[in-house]
This record gives structure tokens, C-alpha cells and sequence, in this order.
């Protein structure tokens, strides 16, 4: 009698695919982004709720930071600031509702309205915002153009998302809906942005003056990189060969990696300190 002799099939070594690279470069720019928002609506809501809810808007003064929040004898102003920290508590939960694939696939009515409840809230937030930027802010006019430019593809890619979620153009619509998260998060990008340079200016002694600097330049920033950095995604997923997903994949994760220095920067640098004095 013979012994069975097995002989195993060669082993493949397990591969990290172009594909699965970027999928997972994207997974953890997800991850990330999620929890970012998450801290950045519990600023909201535990900041700005209670005190503009119950008429305190004298409490707004904690944040120091701000240019102008409660002004006596201004009611537009201060209205027009109460409806809008308001709204943005609306549009973060929304958006971060919307980063929900499970949502999507398995409730595509609630996503629907989630969207619905997304656009309508940034664009009443961003006219709001509009209105204190050209009546009330002494921001300089850069920072003023800057973030009217937001205001306007807040506008237009809202916009050409409902159009396509209408006329059932998926494709299209996935990808209007995402520039219309990232320009409508523009304000999160500037916070969380702030935080790193900060601390690289800290480390390197840099002179005062390159801080107003990068403020101006980040105004742009802020929607402008993360709005290039998509269009770099969808290509590189898309028509991208093996060596452009690698290097998208690499890019993102780096960019991540630096996005949550700034998420953590953040809470610990602006929003914490804010709850703390409440
Ligand atoms: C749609 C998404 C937006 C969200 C979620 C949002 C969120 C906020 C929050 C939370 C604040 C309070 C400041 C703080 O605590 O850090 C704020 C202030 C402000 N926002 Fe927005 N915002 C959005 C869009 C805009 C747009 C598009 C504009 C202008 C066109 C704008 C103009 C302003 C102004 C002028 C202030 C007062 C800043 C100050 O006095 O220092 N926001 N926003």
C-alpha cells in the first residue's frame, strides 16, 4: 500500500491590488472624515444649541475667536448668526448621516430626505453666511471673496445634485453630491487645516505674519484642494492606470494622515477649550 502523498497547489502570495489600494485609501479618508464631523457637531450642538435656543446669545463671546458673534443693538446680525450656527448644526448631522453607505443601500428613501434636508440647510446656512460676510465682518476682502466663491458652488453643485438625483442619473449624481459635501465643508477644511500649520510654525519659530498668510491662501484652500483632490480620485478610480491608483492611493493616505493630525489638533486647540468654559 502507497501513502497519499498531497501535494498543495503553489500559494499566491496575497496582493494589494491598485484597486483595493485605493478602495482602502478611501475607506480610511472615510473613517476619518467621519469622526472629524462627528466632534465638529458636537461642537455645534453643545456650543451653539443651548445658547441660541434660550436667547443667550451672549454666551457666543466664549468663542473668542469669532469676529463678531453677538453685537448689541445689531438684530439682523445677530439673527442672521443664530440662524446660521443653527443651520450648520443641521447641515453636519445631515452630511455626516450621508457618509453612511448602510443608509444608502438599505434606505434609500431616508437618504433622500437626509440629502434633501442637507441641501436645503446649506444653502439657507450659506445665505446667511453671506449676508454676514458683505454687512457685518471686518474679514478683509480676500477672505470675503473667498468664501463667497464657496457660497456660489455650494449653490451650483447642490443644485446640479438634485437635478441629477431627479433625471436618475446615479453616476453623475455621486459625483455632484460629493463636490457638494466637500464645498459645504469648506468651513471644517479651514479649522482643520489651521491646526497642523499651526503646530509646524510653532515648531519652526515661523514669524507672525505667516499665519495671516496662510490664513488668506487656506481661505482658497480649503474647498479648492479637497474639490482637486476628488477630481485626482475619480480619475485615478476610473481610467487610472496601475501606477496612477498606487500613487492616488499613497497621496490620499498621507493627506489623511495629516487631516487627522488636524481633526485632533482641533479638538484639543479650539473646540475643547470652548466647551470647557461652558
Ligand atoms: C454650509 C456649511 C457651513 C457650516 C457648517 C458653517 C458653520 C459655521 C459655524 C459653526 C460658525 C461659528 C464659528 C465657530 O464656532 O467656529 C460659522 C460662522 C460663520 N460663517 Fe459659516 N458655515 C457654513 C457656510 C458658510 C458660508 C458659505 C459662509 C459665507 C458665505 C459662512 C460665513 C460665516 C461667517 C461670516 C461666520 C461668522 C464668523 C466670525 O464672526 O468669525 N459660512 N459658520
Amino acid at each position: 500500500m502507497t501513502a497519499a502523498v498531497s501535494i498543495d497547489p503553489p500559494r499566491s502570495k496575497p496582493r494589494l491590488t491598485p484597486k483595493a489600494a485605493l478602495e482602502a485609501a478611501a475607506k480610511f479618508w472615510w473613517g476619518a472624515a467621519f469622526i472629524g464631523q462627528l466632534l465638529f457637531l458636537y461642537y455645534i450642538l453643545a456650543f451653539y444649541f443651548p445658547s441660541t435656543l434660550t436667547g443667550n446669545f451672549k454666551l457666543w463671546a466664549l468663542n473668542t475667536s469669532l469676529f463678531k458673534g453677538y453685537v448689541p443693538g445689531d438684530t439682523p446680525g445677530n439673527l442672521a448668526f443664530g440662524a446660521h450656527v443653527l443651520l450648520a448644526g443641521v447641515v453636519t448631522f445631515a452630511g455626516t448621516l450621508q457618509l453612511v453607505p448602510q443608509i444608502r443601500a438599505r434606505a434609500p428613501a431616508v437618504h433622500r430626505w437626509i440629502g434633501r434636508a442637507f441641501l436645503v440647510t446649506a444653502i439657507g446656512g450659506s445665505l446667511a453666511g453671506l449676508y454676514m460676510t458683505w454687512a457685518r465682518l471686518p474679514q478683509g476682502l480676500l477672505g470675503e471673496i473667498a468664501i463667497s466663491i464657496d457660497a456660489a458652488m455650494i449653490f451650483v453643485f447642490g443644485g446640479l445634485a438634485w437635478r441629477t438625483a431627479l433625471t436618475r442619473d446615479f453616476a453623475s449624481h455621486r459625483r455632484w453630491a460629493l463636490r457638494a459635501f466637500l464645498a459645504a465643508n469648506a468651513v471644517w477644511f479651514m479649522r482643520v487645516g489651521f491646526a497642523p500649520v499651526g503646530i509646524l510654525f510653532k515648531v519652526i519659530h515661523a514669524p507672525h505674519g505667516w499665519m495671516s498668510t496662510f490664513y488668506q491662501v487656506w481661505s482658497f484652500g480649503s474647498y479648492l484642494l479637497p474639490l482637486a483632490i476628488l477630481e485626482l480620485y475619480f480619475r485615478a478610480k476610473e481610467r487610472g492606470g496601475d501606477g496612477a491608483r498606487y500613487a492616488m492611493a499613497g497621496g490620499l493616505s498621507i493627506l489623511t494622515l495629516l487631516m487627522s493630525v488636524g481633526i485632533v489638533g482641533t479638538w484639543f486647540g479650539f473646540f475643547a477649550p470652548i466647551l470647557d468654559k461652558l
